[in-house]
C-alpha cells in the first residue's frame, strides 16, 4: 500500500478533498502520514475508517517526507515554493500532487484535469513524469463545461466573462461576505418592516452602509461585496490583463497541451474576471468563435458527451434559473452549461453560460483524481 503525505488537510480546500476521499473510499488504497505546520507530534485525524500508523508529522521535516511515496498538498504556494525543491535536491522521488500554482507552469508540470486531460496525463507519465498540478478554478471549470468544443477542436477563440464567488478570495472573504449581507441588512431592518418606507430611503441607507469606513471589508482589500461588485481578481499582469486573466489562455492551451498561450497553433482565449457576491460557485459567460458553423443540436450533445458531470441545460428561461446558478450547483460536481445560442455576429459565434463548484472541480477533485490514477 503506497504511503501517502498529506499537508494542508485542515484548511478549505484540504477539507474538501478530505471528504471527497472519505466519499470515494480512496483510503482504503493508501497509508496516510498526517503532516503539520504547527502541531507535530499531535494526534494524526482519522478520515475514511483508517487510522494513520505515524503521530502528526512536521511538514518542513524533509526526512519525513521524503518517506512518502505520494504527496499531496493544499498548504498553498509559499509552502509549495519552500518545500518542493527542497525534498527534490534532497534526492526524493516520488510524486508531487499540488493544489497551489507555483510550479504549474513549469515545463515538468502537468496541469491535471483528467476527465478533459487524460491523453496529456498519460503520455507525461509514460515520460517519468511526478509533478501534478490543479488548475485555476476557472479554467478548470470552463473545460468541464466547454469540454466537448475543446476536444473537438472547434474554437477559433474564446472570450470569457467571469462572476466568481467569495471562496476563491479565502475562507475569510467567505465570512467577511456573509458578514457585509447581515450589516446591509442591519442597517435598513425597521425601514423594511415597514410597508409604508420608501424604496428610495432604504437604497440611500443601504449606499452609506457599504461606503461606510466601519464596513466589514478588510478581506476584500477595503472594497464592499455585498451589494456590489469587484471588478479585478489578482495581481495586475501583462498587457492590461490581470493574473486570474491571464491564466485563462495561459493555463488552458497548457491543460490541452497545446502550445503556449499567445504562441502560434495556441487558442486565444481571454476576458475579464469578476468577484461577485456567490459563495463557492464560479460562473462565466462566454463568447466562442468557432471554426466553422455547427448546428446548435450538434454542439449540445458535444458538450453532454464529453465527460459525465458537464449537463446541458436548454436555453429556456424557467430550467436556466433553476439549473444554471450557483445557488443549485453548489457542493455538487455536476457542471451545467447553458444560455446556448448563435450571436448577431454570424453562425460561428456562439453564446454560453457555465457555472461550478471552485472547490470541488475548481480545487480538490483534480487532485483527488490524480492521485487514483497513480494508484491503480
Ligand atoms: N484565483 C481564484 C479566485 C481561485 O480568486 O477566484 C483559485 O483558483
Amino acid at each position: 500500500m503506497k504511503k501517502l503525505g498529506l499537508v494542508g488537510w485542515r484548511g478549505m480546500v484540504g477539507s474538501v478533498l478530505m471528504q471527497r476521499m472519505v466519499e470515494e473510499g480512496d483510503f482504503a488504497f493508501i497509508d496516510p502520514v498526517y503532516f503539520s505546520t504547527s502541531a507535530a507530534g499531535g494526534k494524526a485525524p482519522m478520515f475514511g475508517g483508517k487510522e494513520a500508523s505515524l503521530p502528526l508529522q512536521d511538514a518542513s521535516n524533509i526526512d519525513a517526507l521524503k518517506a512518502c511515496e505520494i504527496i499531496i498538498t493544499c498548504q498553498g504556494g509559499d509552502y509549495t515554493k519552500e518545500i518542493f525543491p527542497k525534498l527534490r535536491a534532497a534526492g526524493w522521488n516520488g510524486h508531487w500532487i499540488d493544489a497551489a500554482s507555483s510550479l504549474r507552469m513549469a515545463d515538468d508540470a502537468v496541469i491535471v484535469l483528467d476527465p478533459v486531460n487524460m491523453n496529456v496525463i498519460k503520455d507525461a507519465l509514460a515520460k517519468g513524469g511526478k509533478n501534478w498540478i490543479g488548475g485555476n478554478c476557472t479554467v478548470s471549470l470552463m473545460l468541464m463545461g466547454l469540454g466537448g468544443l475543446f476536444q473537438n477542436d472547434l474554437i477559433e477563440w474564446a472570450t470569457s466573462m467571469t462572476y466568481q464567488a467569495a471562496s476563491g478570495a479565502g475562507a475569510q472573504n467567505m465570512r467577511e461576505l456573509i458578514a457585509q449581507m447581515g450589516t446591509i441588512h442591519d442597517s435598513v431592518k425597521d425601514l423594511l418592516a415597514d410597508p409604508a418606507s420608501a424604496i428610495l430611503d432604504i437604497d440611500r441607507k443601504v449606499a452609506e452602509t457599504i461606503r461606510s469606513d466601519s464596513f466589514p471589508k478588510k478581506n476584500f482589500r477595503n472594497t464592499p461585496l455585498a451589494g456590489s461588485l469587484i471588478p479585478w481578481i489578482d495581481v495586475p499582469y501583462e498587457n492590461g490583463q490581470s493574473k486570474e486573466e491571464w491564466k485563462g489562455g495561459a493555463e488552458c492551451n497548457k491543460i490541452l497541451g497545446k502550445p503556449a498561450f499567445r504562441t502560434a497553433g495556441s487558442i486565444p482565449i481571454d476576458g475579464l474576471c469578476v468577484r461577485i457576491g456567490a459563495m463557492r460557485c464560479h460562473s462565466q459567460a462566454l463568447t466562442i468563435k468557432l471554426k466553422k458553423d455547427v448546428p446548435l443540436d450538434e454542439i449540445s450533445d458535444m458538450l453532454a458527451k464529453a465527460n459525465p458531470w458537464a449537463k446541458v441545460v436548454p436555453n429556456d428561461r424557467e430550467i436556466s434559473e433553476r439549473e444554471l446558478t450557483p445557488a443549485a450547483v453548489t457542493g455538487t460536481l455536476t457542471v451545467p452549461v447553458g444560455r446556448l445560442h448563435k450571436m448577431a455576429m454570424g453562425p460561428e459565434y456562439l453564446a454560453a453560460f457555465t457555472c461550478g463548484d471552485q472547490l470541488l472541480w475548481g480545487a480538490a477533485e483534480p487532485l483527488r483524481r490524480m492521485l487514483r490514477i497513480l494508484l491503480d
